[in-house]
């Protein structure tokens, strides 16, 4: 009997995931999945209607895996219809436009929104996000760098990846990591494997950078109160280079953060009697 059985799939090696899209209206997550899908762009704008719902399969390792995708539909408007949809997701594709800045900035809301839908009891510690800093083709009106970017991701231990769906660019290698981190939690139980949990950096350094990208001047920058001692600029300088210094900061943006602070520094002892 057993021997006359058709050849089957091992079962236990296949796999069904559910990952959904979230991000601002028009900021491409369609495209994206349309792209990776069926190899192919749309350049009309055709709002998503709430939720658009497909089936792909795709391998990892040895494993086939059935991927669900629920493409969520970012206009306010459909709050009410995309609300149910956050439970039992395994993994997120996170959008927003590098020209846009107000996509940028809204995502922390979207993990806000999923959040309150999965309520006290839900957990979004096991969930691989995958954050896409999209139409990086349209290169004359980005306004979003890619440390930004990557900075905002990276200290949330998120994966990046800048992405285009008009040229493609960056989105196989982006569904490809995204499947592999969902497939290695999977196999280690539903729980993020230690390695990668983390950020190679810390919150302190990340606050940092984003707070010298905002400040409004040098005084600001080093975070000390205008008309400050020369002795309160250096203290203030030593601890940021401290903080930035390249050979122990790995965080995205670093670089540029620690080079202002010494400019600041010079500027503002220039003027310092
Ligand atoms: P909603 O469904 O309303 O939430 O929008 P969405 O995020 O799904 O946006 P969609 O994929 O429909 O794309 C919106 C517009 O941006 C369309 O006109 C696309 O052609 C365009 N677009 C999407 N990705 C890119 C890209 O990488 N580069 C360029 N230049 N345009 C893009
Ligand atoms: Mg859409």
């Amino acid at each position: 009997m057993e021997a006359n059985m058709p050849k089957r799939k091992e079962p236990g090696r296949s796999l069904r995931i559910k990952v959904i899209s979230m991000g601002n209206a028009e900021v491409g997550k369609s495209c994206i999945i349309k792209r990776y899908c069926e190899k192919r762009f749309v350049s009309k704008y055709l709002a998503t209607i709430g939720i658009d719902y497909g089936v792909t399969k795709v391998h990892v390792r040895d494993r086939e895996i059935k991927v669900n995708i629920f493409d969520m539909a970012g206009h306010p408007f459909f709050y009410e219809v995309r609300n149910e949809f956050y439970k039992d997701t395994q993994g997120v594709i996170l959008v927003y436009d590098v020209g846009q800045k107000d996509s940028f900035d809204a995502l922390d809301a979207w993990l806000a929104e999923m959040k309150q839908e999965l309520g006290p009891h839900g957990n979004m510690e096991n969930i691989i996000f995958v954050v896409c800093a999209n139409k990086i083709d349209c290169t004359k009106h980005r306004c979003v760098d890619e440390s930004e970017g990557r900075l905002w991701a990276e200290s949330k231990g998120f994966l990046y990846f800048e992405t285009s769906a008009q040229t493609g660019e960056g989105i196989n290698e982006m569904f490809q990591t995204f499947y592999v981190s969902i497939v290695d939690v999977c196999e280690n139980g539903g729980k993020r494997p230690t390695t990668n949990s983390s950020a190679s950096f810390t919150k302190e350094q990340a606050d940092a950078i984003r707070r010298i990208r905002n400040s409004k001047d040098s005084w600001d920058m080093l975070g000390v109160k205008p008309g400050a001692s020369r002795d309160e600029v250096n203290k203030a300088y030593r601890k940021l280079a401290v903080l930035l210094h390249p050979d122990k900061c790995v965080a995205p943006g670093s670089e540029d953060a620690f080079k202002a602070v010494v400019n600041a520094r010079i500027a503002l002892l220039k003027n310092i009697k």
